[in-house]
């Protein structure tokens, strides 16, 4: 037994199964940029950071600085009672960065699930009515109204309902279900005559209170909604006075090469949460949204004790400076570049290499089998390999590699983590993959 497994055998104690998605035996030490250093002392190049939460890289100086310093002024005092400066320049800061040119309110949290339970709260309260609108695929979090939004393991409703009511799940335009010959513009229109399917029968659309989408979805695959369907959405909800919310909890902040998702549809939401990467993944979180939505409810409808915490918000005014010094939603388009070359000419060399999507530093590949269906055996047993060789790598929907670097990983880390996949399919082309013993199930 290695440190790692000493100490996972100590915790399994103690841990719940419900705490943690199986991969392998690593505990981490420490990390640096886009490196992570285990317990035992290996090195390993993070394709996953964090899930997302670590865009600015691990232990950036200037956000550990930040912390360092406000924890030695003020740890906390809740902003529900009392503001601390910190925190209050924050949300003018974060108000300003958001898409659309219209006052806007912030409410801050602490995990992304309850600014998502925020979207859901606002909404009902702005517009008076009840249902929401989201979308297969989805995944928005593991609170009671975020895991109702939520659609991508039936671990997350299994046993625990029932589940907040009012919920609508519409069918995400994934490219996935594009039949085969079908045009982009014969699948949009399929995929919006579905989503039309429910006002026309049991669904009155004046009752309706929000719709929330991720522009591209994050643990659904890393697949972008059509431009053309999200523009039919949002004319919608303008349509039918709906309250349009996006979350950018994953690819918020310079992950898909542009500081948020929507700005790929250039739609500014009425709504917008964010977390993971905000404070560099220090646990906080924000409903960022049009001033009249945001004041439709009173206090004490939206606050936490420990949300708005002032080291957090140091760590977020430090991450927006270093995203902005370090150009990194530009690093996040051009690396990103790199790496879809990359994986467009593995595409090229492996069979079992399906479709590709990247934008930025934010990617999706699919491991498929010879009759292009999804190959979770395989994506297993890359993964296994990956690990191995000292890439942290996982899965989505069990055959999609989830590629997500922290945008600080540097030229020379990215092109040797990529050769290292390169490694992989090639062993795996070579069936000279075995998995450990415990390992042939991982992801959930
Ligand atoms: C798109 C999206 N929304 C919400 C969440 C939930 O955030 P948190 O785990 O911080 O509650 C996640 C987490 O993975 C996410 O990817």
């Amino acid at each position: 037994m290695n440190k790692s497994q000493e100490i996972l055998a100590v915790e399994s104690e103690s841990l719940p199964s419900s705490s943690r998605i199986k991969y392998f035996d690593m505990v981490i030490d420490h990390g640096k940029g886009a490196l992570l250093y285990d317990v035992d002392g290996r090195e390993y190049i993070d394709f996953l950071a964090s899930a997302s939460s670590a865009n600015t890289g691990h232990c950036h100086p200037k956000v550990v600085a930040a912390i360092q310093k406000q924890a030695t002024q003020l740890i906390h005092y809740t902003p529900a009672y009392y503001a601390n400066p910190v925190n209050s320049s924050l949300l003018t800061r974060l108000a300003a960065l958001a898409p659309g040119d219209f006052p806007k309110k912030v409410a801050v949290g602490i995990s992304g699930s309850d600014a998502n339970d925020a979207m859901i709260k606002f909404s009902r309260g702005y517009t008076g009515r009840s249902y929401i609108i989201c979308f297969t695929g989805a995944y928005h979090g593991s609170t009671y109204g975020s895991i109702t939004l939520s659609n991508v393991s039936l671990n997350m409703s299994r046993k625990i309902g029932p589940l907040l009511p009012n919920v609508v799940k519409m069918p995400f335009p994934d490219s996935h279900k594009m039949l085969p010959n079908e045009s982009q513009e014969d699948f949009v229109a399929r995929m919006w005559q579905a989503f039309m399917e429910p006002f026309e029968t049991w669904l009155p659309v004046e009752e309706v209170a929000g719709v929330i989408i991720e522009g591209i979805q994050g643990d659904g695959g890393i697949i972008a909604c059509p431009k053309a369907y999200m523009e039919k959405l949002y004319a919608f909800t303008r349509t039918h006075g709906i309250v349009f919310a996006v979350d950018e909890i994953n690819q918020g902040f310079g992950r898909s090469g542009k500081m948020w998702a929507i700005d790929h549809f250039d739609i500014a939401p009425d709504l917008m949460s964010i977390g993971k990467s905000v404070a560099s993944g220090m646990p906080f979180s924000a409903l960022i949204g049009r001033t009249e939505i945001m004041e439709s409810l009173d206090a004490p409808a939206h606050v936490f004790t420990t949300a708005g915490n002032p080291v957090c918000a140091a760590a977020a005014h430090a991450t927006l400076d270093v995203i902005e010094e370090e150009k990194l939603v530009e690093r996040s388009e051009r690396l990103g570049k790199i790496a879809a070359r990359f994986f467009e000419r593995m595409q090229k060399t492996y069979d079992f290499v399906g479709d590709v999507r990247m934008y930025g530093l934010d990617g999706g590949i699919d491991i498929v089998s010879a009759d292009k269906t999804p190959d979770v055996a395989a994506t297993t047993k890359i993964i296994a390999e990956l690990f191995k060789l000292g890439v942290i790598m996982i899965s989505l929907r069990g055959n999609i590699l989830r590629f997500q670097p922290p945008l600080v990983i540097t030229d020379e880390q990215l092109n040797t983590g990529l050769s290292k996949v390169e490694q992989a399919f090639e062993a795996y082309q070579n069936n000279e993959i075995t998995l450990p013993k415990d390992h042939q199930k991982i992801g959930w």
